[in-house]
């Protein structure tokens, strides 16, 4: 989807979140308008690059300490959910290397030929981001594997027992990969990173300066606590932060001075069916019908999704694991469970023993 900066944006915004749950307010991946407006969001080095301090410290030194040797940065590894920021620290080490870098992704390179011909062509120092790293092809894997430790790559020349491997000396480089499931990665590739940074959801305060950041860049007039507003319904992701603060900039233009204060963002992102804690309406519809229909569980994910009118896969997929990761459903074995703060959440009140031993098992209340 790309939307424009069209000021009437505001009045559409109802109808237009009527669509599949991938074109979600507060999905962490990038759609069309965010890939345009990210690259003028983002931090361009460390000092800029907003939380995540442990990671910050540490890649610090590894690239101070490499600079200081007039060496090459060591292979770094960043792993985490969409949205957090590993493609903006690839593009910083680069900067802070004062090195080129050069993008491309896992699926992009599909036989080792292809990953060959890009190694070949790297000048020395360069920064070399693998996005998605963990969607490489096998062939492609091992020949990084010999390109990342010596520095060396077999070109194949020629076709079955004819065939043979010439070998090929690379310029020292830096692999920066980037990956959402460090867990799919097979060990020898992961060993083979001197650094690996596990990115982490922010916290709302962290979040509160990137949406400060951002409202300056985009010459928006921001209160504190609209900052606040937008950044504990952001879900501990900068992307959805960013996302936010560009639909509540369209509410406030419209419906008022363009000025964002609290109840500016509060009222916007109502609009937008954005709720406190940042679950929108396929998230509370989901919580709902476990509440209200089936008494706060356990029922089997089925069953919840042929409520909710979705398919499995999109509750499972979609909805759940913020659910999960903020406390307010359960996956058990006997089926999905709601916990005591969903019932807070949506303001209503357990029914007394409702689920009987099972509920008092789960929670020990
Ligand atoms: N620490 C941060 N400080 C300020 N802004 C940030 C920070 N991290 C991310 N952002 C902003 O969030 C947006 C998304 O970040 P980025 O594209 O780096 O995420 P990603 O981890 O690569 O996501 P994906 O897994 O989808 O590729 C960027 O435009 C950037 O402006
Ligand atoms: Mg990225």
């Amino acid at each position: 989807m790309n939307w424009d900066d069209t000021t009437d944006e505001a009045a559409g915004a109802a109808e237009r979140l009527v669509g599949p749950a991938a074109e979600r307010l507060v999905d962490s991946g990038a759609d069309g308008e965010d890939q345009a407006v990210e690259a003028a969001l983002r931090p361009k080095d460390l000092g800029e690059f907003i939380g995540q301090e442990k990671v910050r410290e540490q890649l610090d030194l590894v690239l101070r300490a490499a600079r200081a040797r007039g060496a090459t940065a060591d292979h770094v590894l960043l792993s985490g959910a969409p949205g957090l920021g590993k493609t903006t620290l690839s593009m910083i080490i680069a900067a802070e290397m004062g090195a080129p870098i050069r993008i491309t992704s896992g699926p992009a390179i599909q036989h080792a030929g292809d990953l060959a011909a890009i190694l070949s062509s790297l000048q020395e120092g360069e920064v070399l981001f693998l996005d998605e790293i963990h969607r490489m092809s096998r062939p492609a894997e091992e020949m990084l594997y010999m390109a990342m430790e010596d520095f060396r790559v077999d070109v194949i020349v020629g076709k079955g027992p004819g065939a043979t491997a010439i070998p090929l000396e690379l310029p020292p480089f830096t692999l920066v990969g980037a990956t959402t499931r460090a867990g799919l990665l097979p060990p020898p590739l992961r060993d083979r990173f001197g650094f690996t940074a596990h990115m982490e959801f922010y916290e709302p305060a962290e979040l509160e300066r990137v949406v400060h950041r951002s409202a300056q860049l985009l010459d928006v007039e921001i209160d504190p606590r609209g900052a606040a507003e937008i950044a504990g319904r952001s879900r501990g992701t900068p992307r959805i932060a960013n996302r936010l603060l560009r639909r509540v900039r369209d509410y406030a233009q419209v419906k008022a001075d363009g000025h964002i204060t609290q109840d500016i963002a509060g009222a916007a992102l109502a609009v937008y069916e954005v709720d406190g804690r940042g679950l929108d309406r396929l998230d509370r519809a989901v919580l709902e019908a476990l509440l209200k229909l089936f008494g706060g569980g356990p029922v089997g994910l089925s069953t919840l999704a042929v409520a909710v009118g979705e398919e499995r896969e999109t509750v499972e997929e979609v909805a759940e694991p913020f659910l999960v990761r903020e406390g307010l459903l359960a996956r058990t074995p006997r089926g999905r469970v709601a916990t005591p703060a969903a019932w807070a959440h949506l303001g209503l009140v357990p029914p007394r023993q409702a689920g009987g031993k099972g509920q008092q098992d789960l929670f020990g209340t």
